[in-house]
């Protein structure tokens, strides 16, 4: 089984990097959960670029995306919405569908009480147009800072939480492929 996780942070201390580097530390052997880094390096969405000639990162992305049985996606939460950088990203995915039907479980850190609850139903909200199957397990994380140290999940729950997500990744994906 192949998962794909990526952030929506570039910050070089982002605890949403954090958590994505951890859940690929956490997956269970018969799983294996690359970290996608080059979310940064897409260009800007354009449907005349997409309809002639997409870039190499763009169709890189969309195969990685296309490969994967599931996948993680950890936002942070910016003026109540996710990242430019995640949703033009998401943007490139719309025209191709390799996210639908996909398993995708949403993960937003944050240092708030509200753990970016508002950034995680953006993205659901945009996964859902894209007819993505977005888990239920899906996960804030709030007060997220202490949980985190050294780009590292360290807080016992939230590891035994992420743990969870995983699972409901790997349960979602069997299941499709026994469909
Ligand atoms: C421009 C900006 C806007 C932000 N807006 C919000 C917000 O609306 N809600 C929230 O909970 N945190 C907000 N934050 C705090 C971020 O969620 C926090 O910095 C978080 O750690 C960013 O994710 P990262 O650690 O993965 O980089 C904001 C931070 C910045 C820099």
């Amino acid at each position: 089984m192949n998962f794909l996780a990526f952030s929506g942070s570039l910050r070089n201390a982002s605890l949403n990097s954090a958590v994505v580097r951890t859940a690929a530390r956490l997956c269970p052997p018969e799983a294996a959960l690359e970290v996608y880094e080059g979310i940064g390096s897409l260009p800007f969405f354009n449907q005349d670029v997409e309809s002639t000639q997409p870039p190499a990162e763009v169709l890189d992305f969309r195969a990685r995306l296309a490969a994967a049985d599931a996948v993680l996606i950890a936002s942070p939460e910016y003026a109540h919405g996710t990242s430019g950088v995640l949703k033009n990203a998401l943007e490139w995915v719309v025209g191709g569908g390799e996210l639908v039907d996909k398993p995708v479980a949403v993960v937003t850190a944050s240092p708030s009480m509200t753990g970016g609850d508002r950034a995680q139903a953006w993205v659901k909200e945009t996964l859902e147009v894209m007819g993505a199957r977005i888990l239920p397990e899906s996960l804030p994380i709030a007060c997220a800072g202490p949980k985190i140290s050294d780009g590292r999940v360290t807080d016992e729950t939230t590891l035994s939480e992420l743990k969870e997500v995983i699972a409901a990744m790997a349960r979602a994906a069997k299941a499709r492929q026994d469909a």
